[in-house]
């Protein structure tokens, strides 16, 4: 995969490995040279234009070098542009689904049908194909949909044959891996425990292994597999309980961790510390820098009274094959966030020591994050532990939002808007603005939330009214900070959400499902709780997704049974413009 700075570059390259077949990602300027002996080269997607002169872009020599050659979207562009076709400025662009004709059947459609729904995302277009290639598809948009040099077997497609939207995408993808580039099946993560168990020794030559677990899956992953490679005498975890955890998050991690190893297993009780420190904070980047330098004091602590940092010890960490590589993609919102707080937890100057000795070891840096929960099933790890949402290292902080000020909601024709801040990426920026509240959640409200925003502009986030003691004319916004108390009532509402959407089979239905506190209420009930139902492919870009109404129903009652909880919301915004965790 030659990444030209597509958000869907990784999704790519994980269709290929569903397929059998093993793929990297690389930068799109990599040499022909270090390309040598690759069988398929795809040119991925990005939201660059050929003209720019920053733009991507990529070795020719690619194009002779015997490999079988795809390009997707930009990565078709950049094929008809480098090779001497014509590629057209398109002012407004192309996003959604489109007709696809197919005019000439060739080894990329095979037998696909000639009719087929295609995703399209994209500004310019190729407006006519180098010399030497065929039209072999087309859309009443798009004049080269799809083209090929079958001679050099070259093959260019201005649709996303990576995403769920386009039906026939993975047939396409086979027919070029398989048909025109000869690949064979050679991977399946759970044949590479073997492997992978024994580079572990490799690295570890005698040492021991320290790891800090969180309780995710690629931590957990990790630590079970140095286990299973060194024995459970040489491999030792530590969990810091932070005490801004799930509801029973910390005895479920403990239990997983002591039957797999009681003696070499710890919990270490942060909670009054974290709490301590986070207390009068009420900004989310204020709330962001203290828990981040929480866990240096209590990481280095830990690697000091152990002494992890000296001897034998070597560090293990969850790193996994995304985490590993430079995207060309600019990014805003979660990734470059997570980024952020990761860089807090894996550079305590403790463990940046060890990594600049070379103590660190870090197991499933080949792995993408559905094969790291493959093999996991495979080292018989609990389905529960495996299948979770992803969970942000901050843990239920940034989902708990303060306030500085008193406030009242203000009346508009589109709906109130209500002094809670909250997060936001706009354009390339990051907002921190005031939320438009509803009466009602509708299927209508949810479709039009973006246009909403754009047209009122003060705020960044639309929810809706599920249910409430009081009408939101009746509520106003609290000067709240974080509070034991607020965090209980937190860890209440999330479990009920947790429960019922598990047993309604809505979790799986959804990529995540934070749910937040907001300081808006009565006297009496002076919170209001926010659903955050998202669907996405990595965090980056997410769609509000709309809950069954029954299930809404249910949850709305029992949220309003927990003391301190005047209202429920339902958050129908999409990230852009709103971010996933409210902060
Ligand atoms: P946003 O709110 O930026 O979130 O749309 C995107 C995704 O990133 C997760 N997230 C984090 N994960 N440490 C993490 O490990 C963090 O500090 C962090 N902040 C956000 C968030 O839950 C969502 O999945």
């Amino acid at each position: 995969m030659l990444d030209a700075g597509g958000q869907y570059c990784h999704l790519i390259a994980r269709r290929v490995r569903e397929l059998g077949v093993y793929s990297e990602v690389k930068p799109s300027e990599t040499p022909a040279s270090e390309l040598a002996g690759r069988r398929a080269i795809i040119i991925s997607g990005g939201p660059s234009s050929v003209y720019e002169a920053s733009s991507p872009t990529m070795d020719a020599a690619v194009f002779s070098s015997g490999a079988a050659v795809l390009g997707i979207c930009y990565g078709e562009q950049l094929m008809a542009h480098l090779l001497g076709g014509q590629v057209q400025k398109g002012v407004k662009g192309e996003y959604g689904r489109a007709q696809l004709t197919v005019g000439v059947n060739d080894a990329l459609f095979g037998s696909i049908s000639k009719h087929q729904s295609v995703w399209m995302s994209h500004r310019d277009l190729v407006a006519a194909p180098p010399p030497g290639f065929a039209i072999t598809a087309t859309t009443s948009t798009c004049p080269v949909a799809a083209m090929a040099d079958p001679a050099k077997r070259l093959y260019g497609v201005q649709f996303h044959p990576e995403v769920v939207h386009t039906p026939c995408g993975q047939e396409l993808l086979s027919n070029f891996i398989f048909g025109i580039a000869g690949c064979e099946k050679d991977w399946d993560p759970r044949q590479r425990l073997a492997a992978t168990e024994q580079e572990i020794r490799d690295i570890a030559r005698g040492r021991k292994i320290f790891f800090f677990v969180s309780g995710g899956v690629d931590s957990s992953v990790a630590y079970t597999l140095c286990m299973r490679a060194l024995g459970a005498e040489n491999v030792r975890g530590a969990y810091v309980d932070t005490g801004l955890m799930r509801e029973g998050e910390t005895e479920f991690v403990r239990d997983v961790f002591t039957a797999m190893s009681p003696d070499a297993f710890q919990v270490v009780d942060a909670r009054s510390q974290f709490l301590g420190a986070l207390a009068g904070a009420t900004e989310p980047e204020a709330k962001r820098h203290i828990i981040g330098e929480q866990f240096v004091e209590v990481q280095e602590g830990i690697l000091q009274s152990g002494h992890y940092l000296e001897g034998d010890w070597i560090l293990g960490q969850g790193t996994i094959y995304p985490d590993t590589i430079e995207s060309g993609g600019s990014l805003t919102g979660g990734k470059g966030k997570a980024d952020l707080i990761k860089t807090h937890h894996n550079r305590v100057p403790g463990i940046q020591k060890l990594i600049d000795a070379g103590r660190i070891i870090e197991p499933l840096t080949a792995f993408y994050k559905d094969e790291v929960r493959a093999v996991g099933r495979e080292l018989g790890l609990p389905a529960e532990l495996l299948d979770r949402h992803p969970f942000p290292g901050p843990g239920l902080a940034i989902r708990l939002l303060c306030s500085d000020e008193d406030g009242q909601p203000a009346k508009l024709a589109e709906g109130w808007v209500v002094p809670v801040h909250s997060v936001g990426v706009q354009g390339d920026s990051r907002s921190y603005r005031p939320v438009l509240a509803l009466e009602r959640v509708s299927a209508e409200a949810l479709q039009h939330a973006t246009e909403t925003i754009n047209q009122l502009a003060r705020v960044n986030r639309v929810i809706g009214l599920s249910g409430g003691h009081a009408g939101i004319g009746a509520m106003s916004v609290r000067r709240a900070a974080i509070t034991e108390q607020r965090m209980a009532r937190l860890r209440r509402a999330d479990a009920i959400v947790r429960r019922l959407s598990h047993e309604h089979g809505f979790e799986s239905k959804v990529w995540q499902f934070p749910v937040v506190i907001i300081p808006f209420g009565t006297n009496a009930r002076p919170d209001s709780v926010v659903l955050r139902p998202i669907d996405s492919i990595d965090g980056m870009t997410a769609e509000a997704v709309l809950m069954p109404e029954a299930v809404l129903a249910e949850m709305t009652r029992e949220i309003l049974d927990v003391p301190g909880i005047a209202a429920v919301f339902c958050d129908l915004t999409n990230k852009p413009p709103a971010t996933i965790e409210w902060e």
